[in-house]
């Protein structure tokens, strides 16, 4: 009775050094996709991004800026780059910010009239205050970058 006693002990304390030892050993990934998920994870991002092209090309304060451009792939990048800013598991392939708007003479009112259009689209979406905010303040640092006039 006793042997069994000390030998379920014994198996309680292995036990406990496994646990221990693997979360210390093998640490679990830290992602936070707190806000990817607050957007609807990718479907949301699409959706978000399928309604914000159609408001880009009839705002006219922008859109001949996009008369040229490929549609389909702008909306494609454009979701991997808010996935992977939002913490998603998606890796942007684009090309960088200032190099893809370089020579476009973007000034601030025009960049201001696409993230109106941004919050228009997440507005039409349902996402609240907060994530929209959330969302706009990482896009915001890449004013630097695009508006160049
Ligand atoms: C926060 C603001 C913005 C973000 C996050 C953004 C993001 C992007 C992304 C991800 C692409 C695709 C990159 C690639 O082709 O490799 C792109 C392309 C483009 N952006 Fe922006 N952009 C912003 C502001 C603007 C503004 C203000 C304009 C003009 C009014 C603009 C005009 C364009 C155009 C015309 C393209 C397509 C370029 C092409 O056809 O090759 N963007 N943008």
């Amino acid at each position: 009775m006793k042997e069994n006693c000390l030998q379920r002990i014994k198996t309680l304390y292995l036990g406990f050094f496994l646990v221990f030892f693997a979360q210390t050993s093998f640490p679990q990934e830290q992602t936070n996709d707190a806000l990817f998920r607050a957007l609807g994870g990718m479907q949301g991002v699409e959706k978000i991004v399928n309604d914000f092209v159609p408001l880009v090309i009839t705002d006219k304060r922008i859109s001949a800026d996009f008369k040229d451009t490929n549609l389909k792939r702008f909306a494609m990048l454009l979701s991997e780059q808010i996935c992977m800013l939002s913490g998603g598991p998606c890796v942007y392939t684009g090309d960088n910010m200032q190099l893809v708007h370089r020579g476009m003479r973007i000034n601030n009112a025009k960049f201001n009239a696409l993230v109106e259009q941004l919050q228009a689209a997440m507005d039409k979406n349902k996402v609240s205050p907060a994530t929209q905010n959330k969302l706009l303040a990482i896009l915001a640092p890449m004013q630097r970058d695009i508006v160049t006039q």
